[in-house]
């Protein structure tokens, strides 16, 4: 008999197919679900759990005894409780790399738009505000050859760096806990404590994962520390900074500008007052989501899930002490 795999939310199409080749396939689409018995006994026999964020945790976990992976289409993992996934012996895997140069391309897309106003001059042009030269206090301000810290320099960071560098010719300042080299002798990246790459950057990008060491790590004291001329960036997850601050620092105009892939909240909250805010740009947390990269994570994640159930190592294992070979 097959084993039952639960499929959270979505999942790309190719990869639903191979996934029904080897597994029952059940879908989760939402809280209400767990009020549901047919779900809740799926539950209780599934082997594994594949899909986009939901909260992984202890009383999950109690409703799904039978569990021997958790597969998440994305490299972050903030919502899955790794210690308790490891006490319970169940693997945990992610989607490493597949999305670098995705996930790059939009911080550089927010940082250009952000700076550039170009969301603003979209809605001006198309609300036919155009009617003669258009007032200087539209204009934006210059990316190429503009100092950019990086926090978190991780892959991505990488990635960001080799574009802002290479393409922009912006000197690159960066802060994360170990140095690196590469980045250093690439992109002449120089490693900075937080407060002196607060200080001393025009653009910031926050691309660090959200860990209890990094939540809440941006707040009054750094964005007071940023220059007024500041365009801060957020594609890490809305948790690693207070977002309350944020939004008392541009109307404080203690900085600029901002650039937001996530939020406190997501969806956010339609009164969230980031949202009226003609510099602030928003976009729906869809860093990594173009149709190619969607599909590869979501092809890794099935790829790993299905090793995981038939007894191989998952190539994106996160906590490497739950595999037993056998
Ligand atoms: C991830 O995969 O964790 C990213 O947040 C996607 O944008």
């Amino acid at each position: 008999m097959k084993q039952t795999v639960i499929v959270t939310n979505r999942i790309e199409k190719p990869a639903l197919e191979k996934l029904e080749s080897h597994f029952n396939v059940t879908f989760f689409t939402g809280s209400d679900d767990l009020n549901n018995q047919d779900f809740l006994n799926d539950l209780k026999i599934a082997k594994g759990l594949i899909g986009l964020f939901i909260e992984i945790d202890a009383d999950f976990l109690d409703l799904a005894p039978n569990l021997k992976i958790v597969s998440t289409i994305s490299v972050g993992y903030n919502h899955l409780d790794i210690k308790e996934l490891t006490k319970r012996g169940i693997m945990a895997t992610h989607t490493p790399d597949i999305l670098n140069d995705t996930v790059a391309d939009t911080m550089i897309a927010l940082l250009l738009a952000t700076a550039r106003r170009i969301p603003e001059l979209d809605r001006y042009v198309k609300n036919k505000e155009w009617t003669s030269l258009i007032p200087t206090e539209l204009y934006g301000e210059d990316v190429h050859h503009k100092t950019l810290g990086i926090i978190g320099m991780g892959r991505i960071g990488h990635v960001i760096a080799q574009r802002a560098n290479l393409g922009f010719d912006m000197p690159i300042l960066y802060n994360s806990r170990t140095r690196k080299p590469e980045a250093e002798e690439r992109f002449n990246a120089k490693h900075l404590e937080l407060d002196d790459l607060l200080k001393q950057s025009d653009y910031i990008i926050l691309i660090t994962p959200l860990t209890e060491e990094t939540e809440g790590m941006i707040g009054k004291r750094e964005f007071d520390l940023m220059k007024d001329t500041a365009i801060f960036i957020n594609g890490s997850r809305g948790a690693t900074i207070v977002e309350n601050d944020l939004i008392q620092a541009l109307n404080d105009k203690k900085i600029k500008a901002a650039g937001l892939d996530v939020y406190n909240e997501e969806p956010v909250e339609v009164d969230n007052p980031l949202l009226k805010m003609n510099n602030v740009v928003t976009l729906p947390h869809i860093g990594s989501s173009t149709l190619a990269t969607e599909l590869a994570m979501s092809m890794h994640a099935t790829e790993d899930a299905i090793r995981g159930l038939t007894g191989q190592k998952p190539k994106s294992l996160i906590n490497n002490e739950t595999y037993k070979e056998k």
